[in-house]
């Protein structure tokens, strides 16, 4: 079992090696809630999430036990950079198990931290499978990504630096993939104030958690892929999963949409870069099915940074494309000269910027006549993407409005 000792104890073993990360007011999202939103910012952690806290309790607590031969963990990529960190600070060697598909900048920061990275098996519980083959072959020590209630105490020191900043929050959401940050956040919120609501979130892509609180039970569950790479667990952690059945108060779902919104929120309007799997609170605060009285102060733990820049770009278009801010359309178009020039004109009459234009003659399907041009524009939202649709089909234009 945790206990509040323990995680009290941590905080102290840990101190030197992990950043005491700031919580943060949020006024905008404060007043798009009507509630009190405070961000407990660990994307600003080192190695860019919460995972270093675990890793470096579990590594610290057995550093004689696992000197010289070192440590072996499997992860999807934040686990990794936490555990070659956590291992380069105590001077042990680390091997991690990633799989293949696992995001290249997450690959290229776990080695960069020292580690040596195998790529191997589909999914996280297959490489953990592989993991742990591994280590009780060689006589290395296995550090489980959270169901590992060592890994499980070090976490939880979020918990205490939230309730140190903000004596009386209201609700806390947060982040679920194999359930140990939840459970260590819930372990000692709900020591030190029972009446502090504990919410987790996860992907509907991928809702172990959930499914698991319905069965009674873990279950290894179907998933699709997400842009929350870091939660995809397709089975709760069994000691992660008795903790968050008694101190986790409700489990919500976010969809791929809801995520994509609230990573370019975060980012156009506090400057934060989070993760898919980081900006699941926020997403679930703006547009899950959860009932929050006002006035509530509300903390979102943003539980790390680690995206790659091309899928940070394809989620930034997403969530623009979202709020209006982005128009994409096809017109079919006479093919005489100056008919590209007047549609132009015309978009440019209404304010609305050209992002992207591509012009096709030869297409299959076109009558021999025309020519069919797709456009992406920089829009000022909903309304004005249907002022530009109504002018244009007024000019007797006819137009495909893509999502
Ligand atoms: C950024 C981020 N958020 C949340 C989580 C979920 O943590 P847990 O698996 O302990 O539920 C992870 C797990 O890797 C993560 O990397």
């Amino acid at each position: 079992m945790v206990s509040l000792i323990d995680i009290q104890t941590s905080a102290k073993l840990i101190k030197d090696n992990v950043l005491r990360t700031p919580l943060i007011y949020s006024h905008t999202f404060s007043k798009m809630t009507g509630t009190e939103v405070y961000l407990k910012l660990e994307n600003l952690q080192i190695g860019g999430s919460f995972k270093i806290r675990g890793a470096t309790h579990k590594i610290q607590s057995h550093l004689k036990q696992i000197r010289p031969k070192g440590v072996i963990a499997a992860s999807v990529g934040n686990h990794a950079q936490g555990v070659a960190l956590a291992a380069r600070a105590a001077d042990v060697p680390a091997t991690i198990v990633m799989p293949i598909w696992a995001s290249i900048t997450k690959q290229e920061a776990t080695r960069n931290y020292g580690a040596e990275v195998i790529l191997q098996g589909e999914s996280l519980l297959e490489c953990i499978k592989i993991g742990q083959d591994l280590a009780s072959k060689s006589g290395r020590m296995f550090i489980h990504p959270y169901d590992d209630e060592e890994v499980t105490i070090g976490q939880a020191t979020i918990g205490l630096e939230i309730l140190e900043d903000l004596p009386n929050p209201d609700l806390i959401l947060v982040p679920v993939g194999g359930g140990g940050l939840i459970a260590g956040i819930a372990t000692c919120v709900k020591s030190l104030r029972p009446q502090t609501q504990m919410v987790g979130v996860q992907a509907e892509a991928c809702p172990s958690a959930y499914e698991a609180l319905k069965l009674g039970k873990p279950v290894n569950i179907d998933y699709k892929n997400s842009i929350a790479d870091a939660i995809m667990v397709t089975e709760v952690g069994e000691s992660d999963f008795h903790i968050i059945r008694e101190k986790v108060d409700q489990i919500v779902l976010v969809s791929e949409d809801q995520i994509a919104e609230a990573v370019t929120l975060l980012l156009e309007r506090k400057k934060i870069i989070a993760e898919g799997g980081g900006a699941v609170p926020l997403a679930a605060l703006l547009g899950s099915s959860l009932r929050i009285p006002k006035g509530s102060k509300v903390v979102l733990v943003i539980s790390g940074g680690n995206v790659d820049s091309l899928v940070l770009d394809k989620i930034i278009r997403q969530g623009l494309r979202l709020h209006g801010r982005l128009m994409r359309l096809s017109v079919c178009l006479e093919d005489v000269s100056g008919s590209l020039a007047s549609l132009l004109n015309l978009i440019a009459r209404n304010r609305a910027n050209v992002v992207h234009i591509h012009h096709s003659r030869n297409e299959q399907g076109l009558p021999i006549n025309f020519t069919r041009v797709d456009l992406e524009l920089e829009t000022r939202g909903t309304e004005h993407i249907n002022e530009i649709k109504d002018v244009l089909e007024g000019q007797g234009y006819h137009i495909k409005v893509k999502r």
